[in-house]
């Protein structure tokens, strides 16, 4: 089969998992192309593929406007299957309501989702995990795409089941689309730190920074992916309130893999029992 990755990323957990996904898929004989969701990249053509995998991380329970604006605009489906590809900073079930409005555009636009497959990763804009929560995180992603190649070569797959409560909240937590350009708007650099590398905007998915007088300008498309804050190589961004939750720099995935006890304390049962799931597939 030719599958066609389409993928938002703004730390590039999403872009890392479906790369994952897209080599073992590849090795069982599929041939892969990437395109990536920027406003700089023109939108794909989508003759002559068998497949569409779709991929995003989840912003406040729902899919960044970002990408349900390059969902609208798609060609036809014409009955085409789709995967949607997510990932998320929590192992939480409300996360499960961010597919619920990809699906819904791509089954207008003809396209037959197939099922959902979700990876949490270790990038957050809350708290930073520790190198062994990392390893561990990456062990389970490895684990779920050697189990989601396999399935979606064989054209199976779930849809996630979103109850009306999950539904709901995520609904109401939309108010963070409308949100974002203003508070984007906000963020500013510090002159002192700033080399005026460009790094920022040229990471920047949106469009959203230019360079002006060797420094960064914010405008008005941001949708928070945090991608400009996360590569800037001086920390010189300044994210305006959500600045106490910035968390920059990569992480070292060579350390050990966190016990079931040197699991975070936040959410800790779900962590433990996403891992524990992953390494049932074994
Ligand atoms: C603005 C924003 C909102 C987020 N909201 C959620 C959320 O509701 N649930 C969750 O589990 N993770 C959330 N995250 C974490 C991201 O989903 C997670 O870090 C993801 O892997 C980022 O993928 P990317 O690097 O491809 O952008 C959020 C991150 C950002 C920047």
């Amino acid at each position: 089969m030719r599958l066609l990755f389409c993928v938002f990323s703004g730390t590039g957990n999403t872009r890392y998992a479906c790369e994952r996904l897209a080599a073992k898929l590849q090795a069982l004989g599929h041939e892969t192309d990437t395109v990536a969701i920027r406003s700089d990249v023109p939108m794909p053509e989508i003759e002559g593929y068998d497949l569409l995998i779709v991929g995003y991380p989840v912003h406040a329970f729902n899919a960044p406007t970002s990408v349900l604006s390059f969902l609208k605009k798609l060609p036809e489906g014409k009955g085409m299957g789709a995967y949607l590809v997510r990932s998320s900073g929590e192992p939480s079930k409300l996360n499960d309501a961010s597919g619920v409005t990809p699906a819904r555009i791509l089954k207008r636009k003809g396209y037959e989702v197939r099922g959902e497959f979700v990876y949490v990763m270790p990038y957050n804009i809350i708290f930073r995990h520790s190198d062994g929560m990392a390893a561990r995180m990456a062990h389970a992603l490895e684990l779920r795409t050697d189990r989601d190649a396999v399935t979606l070569s064989e054209g199976k797959g779930e849809r996630r089941k979103v109850n009306a409560v999950r539904r709901a909240t995520a609904f109401v937590l939309r108010i963070e689309h409308p949100a974002m350009p203003l508070i984007g708007k906000t963020f500013h650099v510090n002159k002192k730190l700033c080399v005026g590398c460009g790094k920022c905007a040229k990471v920047c998915p949106c469009g959203n920074i230019t360079m002006k007088d060797g420094h960064p300008k914010f405008g008005m498309h941001c949708v928070g992916c945090m991608g400009c804050s996360f590569s800037c190589p001086q920390d010189a961004l300044r994210i305006s309130v959500l600045n106490l939750w910035r968390v920059n720099g990569a992480y070292s995935y060579d350390a050990p893999p966190a016990s079931d006890d040197e699991v975070c304390r936040y959410l800790h049962g779900m962590y433990v029992r996403y891992f524990h799931e992953s390494e049932e597939i074994r």
